[in-house]
C-alpha cells in the first residue's frame, strides 16, 4: 500500500471514528438493551452492533474491495490475511460501557497483506484518540507520543494484569503471577484491552499481560505500541497472527525478556 494511499485512508478512517464516537457520546444516557453472549461476562449491546453497522456500511460505499473482521457479525469470513482488512472492535470494553459509560474505546487497525498499516483507538468518553501510521510514530491527540523509556526497571514499572491471572486457574501457576505483583511497583485492571494497549503506548502503564484476546482486540494496540518501540507478542514471546486469538504481553522493550522469562514461562501449565 502505498504512502498516498495510507494517509488519505488515515485521514478519512479518523474523521469516522471521531463521528462514530460523538454518536455513542449522545446515546450514552438512553436506556441500554444489553445482551449475554457465550457467557454472563460476555456482554452486547445494540450500540456495539450500531458502530459495527456503521463501519461495515463505510467499507462498503467507500472501499468495496476491502475486507473487515469484527466481533459483532457484519464483517467477513477470513482465512487468509490477503488484501486489505479492517479489523475492528466497536466497543472494546462492552462492560465499563453497559456498568460505568466510561472507559471503553473503539478500536481499528487496517492491515494490507498481513501488515499493520493504521491502528486507531479512540477512547470516547475521554475524548482521547491513539493513532499510528505505521513508519511515522504514534500519537495520542496532536501530540506525536515519544519512544519508551529504555532503561525501565521491573521494580519501577506499572503492569496491566487481569485478576483471573492471580486467582486459582487452568492455564498459569498463580504463584508465580502473584510474585510478579510482589515485584512490580503497581498494578492495574482497566477491562478494556484497548485502553490497555494505548496506556503502554504513552508510557502510562509498561506492560499489558492478558491470556485470551481476539483479533480485533490486538489489531490497533499493537500497530500503536510497536511506533513507540513497545514490543507484543504472546505471553511466551512467539508472534500472533493478526487472524488468531492469542494470550498477549505488550510492554516496554526493556522487560519483555524479564517477564518471559522470569514469570511468565515458568508459569505457563
Ligand atoms: C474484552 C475487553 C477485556 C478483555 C477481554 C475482551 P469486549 O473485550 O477488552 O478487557 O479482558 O478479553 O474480550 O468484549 O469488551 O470487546
Ligand atoms: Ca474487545
Ligand atoms: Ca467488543
Amino acid at each position: 500500500m502505498d504512502l498516498i494511499t495510507r494517509e488519505t485512508l488515515f485521514n478519512q478512517i479518523r474523521f469516522w471514528i471521531l463521528d462514530a464516537g460523538s454518536i455513542i457520546r449522545k446515546k450514552i444516557n438512553y436506556p441500554l438493551k444489553v445482551g449475554i453472549k457465550s457467557n454472563p461476562q460476555d456482554l452486547v449491546t445494540e450500540m456495539d452492533r450500531e458502530v459495527e453497522f456503521f463501519f461495515a456500511e463505510k467499507i462498503k460505499e467507500y472501499y468495496p474491495e476491502h475486507y473487515l473482521l469484527s466481533e459483532e457479525g457484519f464483517g467477513d469470513n477470513l482465512s487468509t490475511s490477503a488484501g486489505t482488512i479492517w479489523v475492528l472492535d466497536p466497543i472494546d470494553g462492552t462492560m465499563n460501557f453497559v456498568h460505568q459509560k466510561q472507559n471503553f474505546a473503539i478500536s481499528l487497525g487496517i492491515y494490507h497483506q498481513g501488515i499493520g498499516e493504521i491502528g486507531f483507538i479512540y477512547d470516547v468518553m475521554n475524548n482521547n484518540l491513539y493513532s499510528a501510521l505505521r513508519g511515522h510514530g504514534a500519537y495520542k491527540n496532536q501530540k506525536r507520543l515519544p519512544k519508551l523509556d529504555p532503561n525501565k526497571k521491573l521494580d519501577e514499572a506499572i503492569i496491566s494484569i487481569n485478576h483471573r491471572w492471580l486467582t486459582k486457574n487452568r492455564l498459569i501457576d498463580e504463584k508465580i503471577t502473584q510474585q510478579l505483583v510482589k515485584n512490580v511497583r503497581g498494578t492495574r485492571t482497566y477491562g478494556a484491552a484497548a485502553i490497555e494497549f494505548g496506556y503502554v503506548a504513552e508510557g502510562a502503564i509498561d506492560a499489558y499481560i492478558t491470556m485470551n484476546l481476539e483479533p480485533w482486540d490486538i489489531a490497533a494496540g499493537r500497530i500503536i505500541v510497536d511506533e513507540v518501540g513497545g514490543c507484543t507478542t504472546n505471553v511466551v514471546g512467539e508472534q500472533v497472527d493478526m487472524l488468531d486469538r492469542s494470550s498477549i504481553l505488550t510492554c516496554n522493550p526493556s522487560l519483555q525478556e524479564t517477564l518471559i522469562n522470569e514469570y511468565l514461562e515458568k508459569a505457563k501449565k
